[in-house]
């Protein structure tokens, strides 16, 4: 997984890109940070190649089913699908088995081919601007045998072109599992001096790329542009423009999108946000006031609130407030859906959360355990000594919210779907 990043950042020349690694076992992103290679976002069932063969097995497809899919999406029409981005995560899940209902209740199944492309690659392809943006990189690179398909790339390339981003995908032969990207990689490491007897080496299926330490790299090389040096952010998904006492937000089409399911995302995110935003401050959370909402056009203006992202500013003391304003909003019946480092807004002595767009209302112990998971996966992604700003985090929400919340997050960082995905 760190290879397929490597043979990227080495093919394109890149200096500190993200990788979204799409294949038959994963769909992640990575990035790196203080000497690590951190999975950014990744996804919460299968692997991408996976969903796709769980689909075309239902048709009685032979394997591969990736290809096949692409072959006849061409001739199809858009059809409606579930889209389940939560944060820097997503699933696969849902999508498929709806896919299936589809093809079962007579939906042509061109159409429904060409609907999961649309959906599952705007997924990924959102996540990895997501990853962009959490970063503050504008250098991606593409791995994994999914990586082949036409129309994932186009994507990519597009959301990377509207974004002012640079994007490189190896070819082909380098994005499946090969022996060529091992080599560059083995003989970066040996070049560091990072050398391993084979009597001494052994295959360890659990290892996540996370716990490699990178040795042949800078550590000087850490991403330091600060995406809100300018008067106009570009976000995780829309523009922002920033006055002096409000900001304008925008979520602009995406033009990597299918037009129906751009519309429908944002005209769904602008409501809920503009709703979830006031909901959050009438049960004490700091918040921007909505000064004004129109859904149809994806815009909306705020209160300009803090002086800073928390992602520039992290504390121990205002890790806790984030817990205890996620456990208030999971106590009113709904969660934030993207809490990262990036979404939270610092100043005087208050800690406000913002971009209530991927908000919900549930009541669901798992989805609110989600909630707290995600932060903190950005605060482990961002942070350089991230433990006391974890324990910070549970300690905020332990104080308000649900103890059954807090006994799920633990199952969810212990799935490690992630592992049982490397072989
Ligand atoms: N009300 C606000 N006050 C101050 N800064 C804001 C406000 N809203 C957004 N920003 C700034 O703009 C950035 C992007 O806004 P955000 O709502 O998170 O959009 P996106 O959905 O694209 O991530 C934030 O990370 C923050 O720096
Ligand atoms: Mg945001």
């Amino acid at each position: 997984m760190v290879a397929h990043l490597e043979i990227g950042r080495h093919r394109s020349g890149f200096d500190s890109p993200v990788c979204l690694n799409a294949s038959g076992a994963n769909a992640h992103l990575l990035g790196y940070h203080n000497g690590r290679y951190r999975i950014l976002g990744e996804t919460m069932d299968t692997g991408v190649g996976n969903a796709i063969d769980k689909f075309t097995r239902h048709l009685g497809w032979s394997h591969p089913g990736g290809p096949k899919v692409e072959r006849r999406a061409r001739e199809g029409e858009y059809h409606d699908l579930p889209y389940v981005v939560k944060g820097m995560d997503f699933s696969f899940s849902g999508i498929m088995s709806a896919a299936k209902d589809a093809v079962d209740d007579g939906a042509p199944v061109e159409d429904v081919c060409a609907g999961l492309q649309e959906t599952i690659f705007a997924m990924l392809t959102e996540v990895a601007e997501r990853a962009l943006s959490l970063t503050g990189t504008d250098e991606l690179v593409l791995g994994g045998g999914v990586g082949q398909n036409a129309r994932l790339r186009e994507m990519l390339e597009s959301m990377c072109e509207q974004r002012g981003a640079e994007f490189y995908a190896p070819e082909p032969r380098f994005l499946r599992d090969n022996a060529g990207m091992i080599a560059v990689l083995g003989a970066k490491m040996y070049d560091a001096g990072d050398t391993l007897a084979v009597s001494e080496s052994s295959v360890d299926p659990n290892f996540r790329p996370d716990e490699v330490a990178v040795t042949w790299r800078g550590d000087d090389e850490d991403v330091v542009r600060d995406p809100t040096a300018s008067e106009t952010i570009r976000g995780a998904e829309a523009t922002v423009t920033i006055e002096a006492d409000r900001v304008i937000k925008r979520r602009v089409p995406k033009a990597y999108r299918h037009p129906s399911l751009d519309e429908r995302l944002r005209a769904e995110r602008t409501r809920a946000e503009a709703r979830l935003t006031s909901a959050a401050r009438r049960v004490g959370v700091p918040t921007p006031v909505v000064y004004d909402v129109d859904p149809t056009e994806g815009t909306l203006v705020f209160q300009r609130v803090g002086d800073d992202d928390l992602a520039a500013a992290l504390s121990v003391d205002r890790c806790r407030a984030v817990g205890r304003h996620l456990a208030a909003i999971h106590a009113a019946g709904f969660v934030h859906g993207d809490p990262t480092t990036r979404n939270v807004r610092v100043g005087d002595d208050r800690t406000y959360l913002i971009d209530f767009g991927l908000g919900y209302h549930t009541g669901h112990v798992e989805d609110h355990a989600m909630d707290l998971h995600v932060f903190k996966q950005s605060v482990a992604g961002t942070a350089a000594d991230a433990e006391p700003l974890l324990a910070a985090v549970e300690e905020g929400y332990a104080a308000v919210g649900d103890a059954a919340v807090r006994t799920r997050l633990r199952e969810v960082e212990g799935r490690g779907r992630y592992q049982s995905a490397t072989q």
